[in-house]
C-alpha cells in the first residue's frame, strides 16, 4: 500500500480537533487538512477574520491559524464531500457521559462516534485510514470497525470498491498548552493490528516529533492507556486535594508538603497542586469508563478504587462552599458574593465540569447574590453553565435564577459591596490584584478564599480582609 498522505479530513472542529489539525497543517505544508463540523456557528467562528472571535482560546494557536487558514487548512460544514476526498479521516467528535439508558452516568454516549462513522462508510471512496482521537471507551475501535468493514464487504464488488484501517491515536494535549503539547508532546501513541497503516500515520507525526517519541501498541492498549493516564493524572489531583484538608486542620502547608514530595523522583513534581478539584471534559468522563469498564468486567474492586477519586473530587468542592458559609457567618442569604474565575483552568475559555459550577450552585442555592468574572468565559457561557432562568414573573421557578447572578468584564466590579470572593481559577491577573483598593470596596468583615494558592497572602492580610488559603492550616 505504501502511500503517501496528500488529503486529511478532521469529524469535528473542538477542543481536539482544531488545535491539532492546525498544527498537523502547519508541520506538514505538502498535506491539505479539511476540519469538517456540523456546527455552521463553530466553522463560521474558526473562519471569522478577527482571530479573537476562534470559538476556542488556546494561547499560540490564533498565530498558527493566520499562517495556515486557507492555504493547506480549511474549516468547512461540507462533511461528506471532506470525507469522500480524504485519505486519512480523524474522528474528533463529542463523547459525552451517557445520561440515559445502560450504562447512565458512566458509559460514554457514543451517539456522535456512531453518527459520524455511519457518514464515513457511506461517503469514503478508494482506500481511507480512520483514526480515533476522541476520548473512547476500550473496544470502540471494534465499534467502528464494524460498521466500516460492513460498508468494505458490500463495496467489494462495485466500480466504487472502498477499503478501510482503522487505528487509535489518543490525544494527550491539555488545554491552555494544547499548542506546545502538540508541538512538543512527551509521545505520540498509535495503536492498531496492522504496521502499514500506522507507519503511515506516523510518517505525519514524524514531520516534527523524534521517532522515538512515538508508541505503536495495539488498539486496545492505546485506547486504554489514554483512559488510564487521565486516571492517574486525577489520582493524583484527589489524593493532594486530600491531604490539603489535613493540612489545613493540623497547621501544615500544603505547597511545603507539595514540594517535599515532589521532588522524591519516583514521585515527580507534576499534578500536585491543591485546587477545588479537577475539571474539564477528559478527567470525569475517563474515569467513569475505567469504573463502568471494571464492574462490566466483574471487577468491583477495582470499580470502587477508581470511583473513590471522583468521590474526593465531588467532597473537595462541597467542602470549600460549606467552609464558606461557615466563616460569613452560618448565612449567605442575601449576601454578595464575587467569584473570579469561571473556567476550569487558566488559559482556557472552557467551563466544561469547571469546580466553579457547582461550587456557585450551591451558593445560589442558598441565596447568595454572585458577581461572576472571568477574563474569556462569556455572560452566555456563565448562564448556560448555571442553567439560569429568570424568575422575574415566575415565583415557582426554583433557584438558582438570573436575577442573583450578575457577570462583569471589568475585575474590579467584584469587590463592590461584597461580602467575600473565592478565586476558583488560577489566571495570572489574579495574583496580580491591588488588595488595598479592593478592600476599600468590600463590605466588613470581609473574606477572601483562594481556592488555587495565587494571591498575595502578606498583601490580603494587610488591606484587613480575612483570609482562607487552600491547604493552609
Ligand atoms: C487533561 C490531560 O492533562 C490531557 O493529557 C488529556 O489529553 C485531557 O485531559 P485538561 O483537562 O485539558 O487535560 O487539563 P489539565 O491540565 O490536565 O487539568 C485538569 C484539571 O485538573 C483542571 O481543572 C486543573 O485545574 C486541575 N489540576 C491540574 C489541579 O487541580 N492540580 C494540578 O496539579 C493539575
Ligand atoms: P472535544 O473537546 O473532544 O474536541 P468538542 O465538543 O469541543 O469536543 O467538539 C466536538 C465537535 O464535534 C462539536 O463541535 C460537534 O459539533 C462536532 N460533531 C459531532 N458529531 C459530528 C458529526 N457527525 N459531523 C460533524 N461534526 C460533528
Amino acid at each position: 500500500m505504501n502511500k503517501k498522505i496528500k488529503n486529511i479530513c478532521c469529524i469535528g472542529a473542538g477542543y481536539v480537533g482544531g488545535p491539532t489539525m492546525a498544527v498537523i497543517a502547519h508541520k506538514c505544508i505538502e498535506i491539505t487538512v479539511n476540519v469538517v463540523d456540523s456546527n455552521k456557528a463553530r466553522i463560521d467562528a474558526w473562519n471569522d477574520n478577527d482571530l479573537r472571535k476562534l470559538p476556542i482560546y488556546e494561547p499560540g494557536l490564533d498565530k498558527i491559524i493566520s499562517k495556515t487558514r486557507n492555504k493547506n487548512l480549511f474549516f468547512s460544514t461540507n462533511v461528506e464531500m471532506n470525507i469522500s476526498k480524504a485519505d486519512l479521516i480523524f474522528i474528533s467528535v463529542n463523547t459525552p457521559t451517557k445520561t440515559k439508558g445502560l450504562g447512565a452516568g458512566k458509559a460514554s454516549d457514543l451517539k456522535w462516534v456512531e453518527l459520524c462513522t455511519r457518514q464515513v462508510a457511506k461517503f469514503a471512496t478508494g482506500h481511507t485510514i480512520i483514526v480515533e482521537k476522541s476520548t473512547l471507551p476500550v473496544r470502540t475501535a471494534k465499534v467502528i470497525q464494524e460498521i466500516l468493514f460492513k460498508a468494505q464487504d458490500e463495496s467489494s464488488n462495485t466500480h466504487n470498491s472502498k477499503t478501510f484501517d482503522v487505528l487509535s491515536n489518543p490525544e494527550f494535549l491539555a488545554e491552555g498548552s494544547a499548542v506546545h503539547d502538540l508541538l512538543e508532546p512527551d509521545r505520540v501513541l498509535i495503536g492498531g493490528e496492522d504496521l502499514e497503516p500506522i507507519k503511515i500515520l506516523s510518517g505525519i507525526y514524524e514531520h516534527w516529533i523524534p521517532k522515538e517519541k512515538i508508541l505503536q501498541t495495539n488498539l486496545w492498549s492505546s485506547e486504554l492507556a489514554k483512559l488510564v493516564a487521565n486516571a492517574f493524572l486525577a489520582q493524583r489531583i484527589s489524593s493532594i486535594n486530600s491531604i490539603s484538608a489535613l493540612c489545613e486542620n493540623t497547621g501544615a502547608d500544603i505547597y511545603q508538603v507539595s514540594k517535599a514530595i515532589g521532588l522524591d523522583t519516583r514521585i515527580g513534581e507534576k499534578f500536585l497542586k491543591a485546587g477545588p478539584g479537577f475539571g474539564g471534559s477528559c478527567f470525569k468522563k475517563d474515569i467513569l469508563n475505567l469504573v463502568y469498564l471494571s464492574e462490566y468486567f466483574g471487577l468491583p474492586e477495582v470499580s470502587r478504587y477508581w470511583e473513590e477519586v471522583i468521590k474526593i473530587n465531588e467532597w473537595q468542592r462541597k467542602r470549600i462552599y460549606r467552609l464558606i458559609v461557615k466563616n460569613l457567618f452560618g448565612t449567605i442569604s442575601g449576601k454578595k458574593i464575587g467569584i473570579l474565575g469561571f473556567s476550569f483552568k487558566a488559559d482556557t475559555n472552557d467551563t466544561r465540569e469547571s469546580s466553579a459550577i457547582q461550587i456557585s450552585i450551591d451558593l445560589l442555592n442558598e441565596g447568595a447574590n454572585l458577581i461572576i468574572y472571568d477574563p474569556k468565559v462569556s455572560k452566555q457561557q456563565v448562564e448556560f453553565a448555571l442553567g439560569l432562568e429568570s424568575n422575574e414573573n415566575n415565583d415557582s421557578i426554583k433557584n438558582p435564577s438570573l436575577e442573583q447572578c450578575a457577570y462583569t468584564s471589568n475585575i474590579y466590579d467584584v469587590f463592590k459591596s461584597s461580602d467575600c470572593v473565592v478565586i476558583m481559577t488560577e489566571w495570572k491577573a489574579f495574583s496580580e490584584i491591588n488588595w488595598d483598593k479592593a478592600a476599600r470596596d468590600m463590605r466588613h468583615p470581609a473574606w477572601v478564599f483562594d481556592s488555587r494558592g495565587v494571591a498575595n497572602k502578606k498583601q490580603v492580610i494587610e488591606s484587613g480582609l480575612n483570609f482562607w488559603q487552600i491547604g493552609i492550616g
